[in-house]
């Protein structure tokens, strides 16, 4: 399904949130492991992460081609500070189902970018005929992305306690939530 890009002026510049074009497969790659780097919000660890161009190219391209899927870039003045993934359903049973994953530059939080990118991705899953429910799941210490979520309706469906192992031995909880579309 297409996306029309959304244009928004912020306080920190222009805002445009489009679906990643050819060369944007580095950018996004990039991205990705400056957050993981941070290393609070996402379970793989950087040691752990392949950032392969030629694996994120392909993953780009897969969400492309499938109907349930959607990709999108956030560029403030013209460089990717925000992506948000809707990774649609493959098996016939879950095509009406799509896990969502959103990550926005350390250097840009608090500035508006996640809930735009947000917004957008919602009303293009709400206008997609096959997808009625939005799923994630994020870390219980994460106030910002569940305070986000639940801003924009998601409701929680399960708490995972201790579901991740730190190296000196703590843990992490996890949050499934979800909203219909
Ligand atoms: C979660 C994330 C995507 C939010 O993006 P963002 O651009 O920082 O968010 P926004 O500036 O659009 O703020 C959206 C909402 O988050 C909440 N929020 C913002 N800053 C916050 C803070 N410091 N503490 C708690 N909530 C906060 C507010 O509800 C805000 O809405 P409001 O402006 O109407 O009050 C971003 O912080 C991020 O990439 N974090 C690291 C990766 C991550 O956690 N991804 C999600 C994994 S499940």
């Amino acid at each position: 399904m297409k996306f029309i890009p959304a244009v928004h002026v912020l306080d920190a510049g222009l805002l445009t949130i489009e679906l990643p074009g050819d060369g944007d497969a580095l950018d996004t790659l990039r991205l990705r492991r400056s957050v993981l780097e941070e290393q609070r919000w996402f379970i793989t660890e950087p040691s752990e992460f392949v950032d392969s161009l030629e694996l994120q190219k392909s993953l780009l391209a897969d969400l492309d081609r499938s109907a349930n899927s959607l990709a999108l870039v956030g560029r403030l003045d013209g460089v990717i500070v925000g992506v948000v993934y809707l990774q649609g359903g493959r098996l016939k049973r879950m095509r009406h189902t799509a896990k969502l994953e959103i990550l926005v530059h350390a250097d840009h939080r608090g500035a508006g970018i996640g809930k735009h990118l947000l917004a957008e991705a919602l009303i293009w899953a709400k206008a997609n005929p096959q997808l009625e429910k939005v799923g994630l799941a994020v870390f219980a210490h994460n106030a910002r992305a569940i305070a986000l979520y639940e801003g924009f309706g998601f409701s929680r469906e399960g708490h995972r306690p201790r579901e991740y192992k730190l190296d000196d031995g703590t843990y992490w909880d996890d949050l499934l939530m979800f909203r219909e579309v």
